[in-house]
């Protein structure tokens, strides 16, 4: 009877008790993370938004992080305003080939598009820009051609992407994954309590269901423009048995109306966590990792660091 009282007194604690980034040391302000290991070495590569998509490597994933460079230093060739200030990189290996996806865009407009960079061995200035995707938005357009993360589900690349505009789209991809198929993009998640608050997805499959992470709330401008408290970015998770659609949150709600389980929130020093991915490491298991403002170093879009915690999975759902 006291353990059964103790363990719903517990249970609480623990679901809302998120930890606190792992440390990390060298190079750890960025944005956006997307990480990989190289096969040949086991080094870890880290890029992230800004600087034409900059990129650091370790021997750890707690550092320390050395700056290689920029992947495309003179930007992409896609002829958009922004293709020399790139975003949101999604790095994947793929017949022995690195695949870096990214942005064109300027903050706050629809005119966007997704473009690819490609390298044997991702050494610095072994990029080759393959431009456009073929994933192009205009202000014709019900989604925001950004933020794009690549998946393949049963033989087939899909890329998803998005965020305003009707947050979370997903198109299918060529067999070789650098091009759209041709057919239409659909929605897969969209919050109709504020528009504009879904991005930065990152699907992630586990035991029976296609893991859907996005990121939700206020990303940028937090020193000057911060919002009612729990409004700020977020990491939020929905699940599906498709990787394709029908994605819903712990209670059943469709993410595609307003649906989303947090993951990871504002806690402690640690605010607005997102621009998250998931990764599988050799040592520490199924890690999540993300951007996050340290509130003891500033609020500023360019303090933003690196964290990551462990996955643990309970009933089939993430927490850290
Ligand atoms: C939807 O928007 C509301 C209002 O901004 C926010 O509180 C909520 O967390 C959002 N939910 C998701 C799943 O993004």
């Amino acid at each position: 009877m006291f353990q059964a009282l103790a363990t719903l007194l517990l249970l609480p604690a623990l679901a809302f008790g998120y930890a606190d980034p792992e440390s990390c040391s060298g190079e750890c302000v960025v944005s956006d993370p997307g990480l990989i290991r190289r096969v040949s070495d086991g080094k870890y590569f880290r890029f992230s938004t800004g600087n034409e998509i900059s990129y650091a490597s370790s021997d750890s994933l707690l550092g320390p992080w050395d700056v290689i460079g920029s992947v495309l230093p003179d930007g992409s060739k896609i002829d958009l305003a922004g293709n020399t200030d790139l975003w949101a990189p999604d790095v994947h290996y793929i017949e022995e080939t690195y695949y870096v996806f990214y942005s064109v865009s300027t903050f706050g407009s629809q005119s966007s598009a997704i473009g690819l960079a490609t390298s044997a061995t991702m050494e610095l200035d072994s990029w080759t820009d393959h431009g456009s995707v073929g994933v192009v938005s205009s202000s014709s357009k019900l989604y925001n051609a950004i933020d794009p993360n690549l998946i393949k589900a049963d033989g087939t690349f899909y890329l998803n992407f998005g965020s305003f505009y009707d947050d979370i789209y997903q198109v299918e991809l060529n067999s070789a994954g650098t091009k759209a198929s041709g057919s239409a993009a659909y929605n897969l998640a969209f919050n109709a309590t504020t528009d504009h608050s879904e991005e930065g997805s990152f699907m992630y499959q586990y035991g029976d269901y296609y893991y859907l992470f996005f990121s939700s709330g206020a990303c940028c401008s937090l020193d000057t423009d911060r919002p009612a408290a729990g409004e700020e970015y977020k990491i939020m998770v929905c699940r599906s048995t498709e990787a394709t659609g029908n994605f819903v949150d712990k209670d059943g709600v469709s993410c595609q109306a307003s649906g989303g389980t947090p993951v990871l929130e504002s806690h402690g020093t640690t605010y607005a966590p997102g621009g998250q991915g998931v990764f599988d490491d050799p040592e520490e298991g199924t890690v999540l990792y993300y951007h996050y403002i340290n509130t003891d170093i500033g609020y500023a879009d360019d303090d933003k660091q690196f964290g990551w915690n462990k996955i643990t999975w309970s009933s089939g759902w993430p927490s850290v």
